[in-house]
């Protein structure tokens, strides 16, 4: 087995409070060793043991990858129209789902799957290694089930949408379309899925409608994920927090009753600040929730219509400066906060046993993510111990 060397690290953010300062567990002048693509081994430089290979990041803060709780990125077609109307004073709504529906169902596989490749590897040169990636635009059996086929071509974290919101052929008729959700493409859909999720709002899936499609997909043997209080305020989040979702996300508009029970929950709650710049809307109160003692992420809901950045460290940069976030706030929901979401433990910290996904910056610490915004400081990026963006030293990718 060979051992790499990252060291000359300025400022590691482990997210283990146990091996330095803080909650993000700063060390300071320190090395990471990788073998077999977990790390092996986390501390001061000084003290670093011998490996087969070196990298010298000369200074530079290293974290862990972001972990990505939230995207859409399978689709076809163009909402920029829409975006431009917000922009001009109209407001969003939920109803624009369906032309990406009706762009993604005339899309073939094949250019499903390039547009998905293309956006996460725009995510992945911006420090994303794990990513999560809903269905949503196809709303058929057929369709549901191949966006999902395609999503798991990009990630393991794949989640059934098929309730994005009610198809232009059900019009009306909201409860046979929830029928089919739950019985036909659920059967469909579920092998190829770890997650279920809804968007439980005006305009989509009211709350029973929404129970009913998430303890069905629960009754399968997927996780719970949830949209909800993103356009107002809803029962869905104590829904949520009822069927122990891993997640309910936006929080856009909570009740104070809202943020006591997701503060007594282990139900995550994702924030997603690209949603709230494209859409013009207010932003969510991260302050509260944290002050409460909630768990909060942060999360890109890269989609066409209402957040189309794919840039965690733009959500970072947003989230410090509209939603009453700190910086050490907002790269631990960035990373540890968003493998929260998915309930998972080997990604969104560098701890020994970790995978080994480690993001550099051109900066010396963490904080520069939300001090410079709109400035593309990740340098290089490591998944599971290999450079998958930037420069490939000696020794480092193999
Ligand atoms: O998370 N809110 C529901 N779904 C997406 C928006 C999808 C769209 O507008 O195409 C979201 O914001
Ligand atoms: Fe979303």
């Amino acid at each position: 087995m060979t051992a790499h060397l990252v060291t000359g690290i300025g400022q590691l953010v482990t997210n283990d409070p146990a091996a330095g300062d803080g909650p993000l567990g700063v060390v300071t002048d320190a090395a990471v060793v990788v073998e077999d693509g977990r790390v092996a081994w986390v501390g001061a430089a000084r003290g670093a043991p011998a490996a087969d290979t070196v990298t010298d990041v000369g200074g530079a803060c290293v974290l862990p990858g972001f972990v990505d709780s939230h995207s859409h990125i399978v689709f076809a077609g163009d909402r920029t129209a829409d975006f431009e109307a917000r922009m001009e004073g109209r407001a969003y709504s939920a109803g624009g789902i369906r032309t990406t529906v009706a762009a993604t169902r005339a899309a073939d596989d094949a250019t499903l799957a390039a547009r998905g490749r293309k956006l996460a590897g725009e995510m992945l040169a911006q420090g994303t290694t794990t990513l999560e990636v809903k269905s949503g635009y196809g709303l058929t059996v057929a369709d549901e089930e191949r966006i999902l086929t395609v999503a798991a071509g990009l990630t393991d974290e794949v989640t059934f949408l098929g309730a994005h919101v009610v198809p232009a052929e059900y019009a009306g008729r909201t409860d046979d379309y929830v029928d089919l959700v739950v019985g036909e493409m659920l059967d469909a859909c579920a092998p190829h899925a770890r997650w279920v999720d809804v968007f439980c709002e005006d305009g989509a899936f009211d709350v029973s409608q929404s129970r009913r499609i998430l303890e069905a997909g629960a009754g399968r043997g997927l996780g719970v994920r949830v949209h909800a209080a993103q356009l107002g305020p809803s029962a869905g989040v104590a829904m949520a927090v009822e069927l122990d979702a891993a997640s309910v996300d936006h929080c856009t508009f909570l009740t104070g009753d809202d943020v006591e029970l997701l503060a007594a929950s282990r139900t995550v709650a994702t924030l997603l600040p690209g949603a709230e710049f494209s859409t013009r809307q207010p932003y969510p109160d991260a302050r509260r929730l944290l002050d409460a003692g909630a768990t909060v992420a942060l999360a890109t809901d890269c989609n066409p219509g209402s957040s189309f950045t794919s840039s965690m460290p733009f959500c970072v940069a947003v989230a410090v400066r509209e939603m009453g976030m700190t910086p050490a706030e907002a790269v631990w929901a960035a990373t540890a906060g968003g493998a929260r979401a998915l309930r998972r433990d080997d990604v969104g910290r560098l701890v020994p046993g970790a995978r080994a996904d480690l993001v550099e910056l051109d900066a010396p610490s963490s904080v520069h993510l939300a001090y410079r915004p709109g400035v593309p400081l990740v340098r290089r990026v490591w998944r599971a111990g290999a450079v998958v963006a930037g420069p490939v030293a000696a020794g480092a990718g193999s």
